[in-house]
């Protein structure tokens, strides 16, 4: 590819912070990627949403972000919205589109004791699809369900620099920590995107023999591989240009300005979003 080729474009999406998780590892696989990181910070949070309301909301948010970023490849980056709305996002956009679903599959292949626990939305816990994703990849294991919208509220308050005490973590964990075989969880999958953005923080609560296991990775090599099918090469370009898409204005958008500039990130926008 010549250097002065354009960079692969990629849309990263989130109702909010949670797919910067994302973005980091498709950063670290394919750091010529021009990213542009959108939330629906104004239709936040989505792991609490009717399906019939979220499903509408990301078909009509895609729609305007496709447009306005003209991406090479879409990565929904939130298995609320991926676990539910993947079928019908695909059926109507052409880009191939990279969704991120709980990281079921590796975890209980690399579970020993055939316990494990799943974190994630309320949401993305109660969708037939993660109850398929569980029957189909783990039907040895006894898997230890916790749905917490609180916790997606503390890792936006952490990238707004607000850490938050492995008190309030532990108490947070108690229902998943009561089960009977709790003691014996050797996996834990963080299935929201937002939770491996305090990684280090839940694992001083889990302690050291429970492996977090998240779906960053995967999901890189998977826009890996649609760039290659594309004729893209995504480390090629050695100039690429990040920014950031937000559905609505407001302090709490400032306060993340320290955070995405960790991420090349120092363009911010906002778009409006119809709501028709
Ligand atoms: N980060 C999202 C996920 O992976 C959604 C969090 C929310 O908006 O509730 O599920």
């Amino acid at each position: 590819m010549p250097v002065d080729a354009r960079p692969p474009r990629l849309l990263v999406f989130d109702s909010g912070v949670g797919g910067l998780s994302i973005m980091a590892d498709i950063q670290r696989l394919l750091p010529g990627c021009s990213v542009s990181y959108a939330s629906d910070n104004a239709a936040f949070p989505y792991g609490t949403k009717s399906e019939a309301i979220l499903i509408a909301r990301v078909d009509r948010v895609l729609h305007q972000l496709i447009q306005h970023s003209r991406p090479d490849v879409v990565v929904v980056a939130c298995n609320s919205a991926s676990t539910l709305a993947l079928p019908h996002i695909r059926a109507h956009f052409r880009e191939p589109i990279v969704g991120v679903v709980p990281a079921i599959k590796p975890a209980a292949q690399r579970s020993h004791t055939k316990v494990i626990g799943l974190l994630a939305t309320p949401g993305t816990v109660a969708r037939p699809y993660t109850r398929d994703l569980i029957q189909q990849f783990a039907p040895d294991c006894t898997v230890i369900s916790l749905g917490s919208s609180e916790l997606v509220r503390l890792a936006e308050a952490h990238l707004r620099g607000q850490t938050p005490s492995p008190e309030q973590l532990q108490d947070l964990l108690s229902p998943m920590m009561a089960h009977p075989r709790a003691s014996e969880m050797d996996t834990l999958v963080l299935a929201c995107t937002h939770f491996p953005l305090l990684k280090r923080e839940l694992q001083a609560v889990v302690g050291p023999d429970v492996a977090l296991i998240d779906s960053g990775e995967a999901i890189a090599r998977r826009v890996a591989y649609w760039l290659a099918e594309l004729g893209l090469e995504g480390s090629a370009c050695t100039s690429p240009s990040h920014q950031a898409l937000f559905t609505a204005d407001g302090p709490e958008v400032e306060r993340l300005e320290p955070a995405l500039r960790e991420f090349g990130i120092t363009d911010v926008q906002v778009i409006a979003v119809s709501n028709d």
